[in-house]
């Protein structure tokens, strides 16, 4: 599990570790303390690794630890940072270079019945976001983020770049689901809405709020709900399912699509634009 002292990670250690052995995956001590204290607390038995996934010789380090400590059963990837974290080249190269890192990382370790679920959001789900994957083939190319930005003004815009690097995510699921199918593992995105964690309560202190009430439930996700969406991916009864998104949003982008008002859903379906954002 990486990002394992995270909302969504610390949920993900919560309910792996029922069932598997774990590596925790963490970039400072004090994060990975929290998950190492979770999983104590379950006595199950796991190996931690400081790693931060923009570092391809660490993310090299976390898949030689997780190698000798048997098959990979699951790789979960909650790592990421949201738009009010970081400026655009940042949140590029953490929540999509390191998503491509990783997942290359892990690739030779998959086995049969292996699994990786990569966290993508529902902000890669804007109609005109989708429309830019042609642009998000190679991030594990050296000089990726450089040719995107030439493409697009991206530093300044980190909403954008956070639903770019969120939809590169669901794009480098789809692509690497052959490589990942021949080894007769799987490999899939999900994305969820607003989640009740630290990283949902300051995006909503920003928006101040609101998707939620867009829901088919009109309320945001617990982090456990989202874990509970990954350990279903991971199962046996997902065997067929690879190479593709599971939103995992309580039908938001269903009620922005058909119950919202007409310049809710036009907004939604453009590309973000935004004043400059000072990172928080
Ligand atoms: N919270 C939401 O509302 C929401 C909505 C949609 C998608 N997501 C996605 O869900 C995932 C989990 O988010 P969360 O809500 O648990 O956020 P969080 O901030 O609680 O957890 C994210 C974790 O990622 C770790 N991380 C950040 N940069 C890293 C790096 N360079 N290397 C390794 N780890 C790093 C952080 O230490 C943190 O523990 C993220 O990928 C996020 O983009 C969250």
């Amino acid at each position: 599990v990486t990002g394992a002292g995270g909302g969504v990670g610390l949920a993900c250690v919560r309910r792996f570790a029922r069932t598997h052995s774990l590596v925790l995956a963490a970039p400072t001590r004090e994060s990975l303390a929290q998950a190492e204290a979770v999983v104590v607390d379950q006595e199950a038995s796991f190996t931690s690794v400081l790693c931060d996934v923009s570092n391809a010789d660490a993310v090299a380090e976390l898949a030689r630890v997780a190698g000798e400590q048997g098959p990979l059963g699951a790789l979960v990837h909650t790592a990421g940072l949201s738009r009010s974290m970081a400026d655009g080249r940042h949140l590029l190269a953490v929540n999509l270079v390191g998503t491509a890192l990783v997942v290359q990382a892990f690739l030779p370790l998959a086995t049969r019945g292996s699994v990786a679920v990569c966290v993508s959001s529902i902000g890669a789900h804007r109609r005109a976001v989708e429309e830019l994957d042609e642009m998000l083939l190679d991030p594990h190319e050296p000089g990726f983020a450089s040719r995107l930005e030439a493409r697009l003004p991206l530093r300044e815009r980190a909403g954008l770049a956070y639903d770019l690097s969120k939809r590169g995510v669901i794009v480098l699921c789809e692509r690497e689901a052959r490589a990942w199918g021949s080894r007769g593992a799987r490999i899939v995105s999900l994305s969820p809405g607003p989640i009740d964690t630290p990283m949902g309560h300051l995006e909503a202190r920003r928006d101040a709020g609101g998707l939620e009430r867009l829901a088919a439930f009109g309320r945001v996700a617990s982090a456990a709900e989202v874990a509970s969406a990954a350990a279903l991916l991971c199962g046996p009864d997902a065997s067929f399912v690879t190479g593709c998104d599971l939103r995992v949003d309580g039908g938001i982008l269903a009620g922005i699509r058909y119950h919202a008002p007409p310049a809710v859903t036009a907004a939604w379906n453009s590309l973000r634009s935004e004043e400059p954002v000072e990172p928080a």
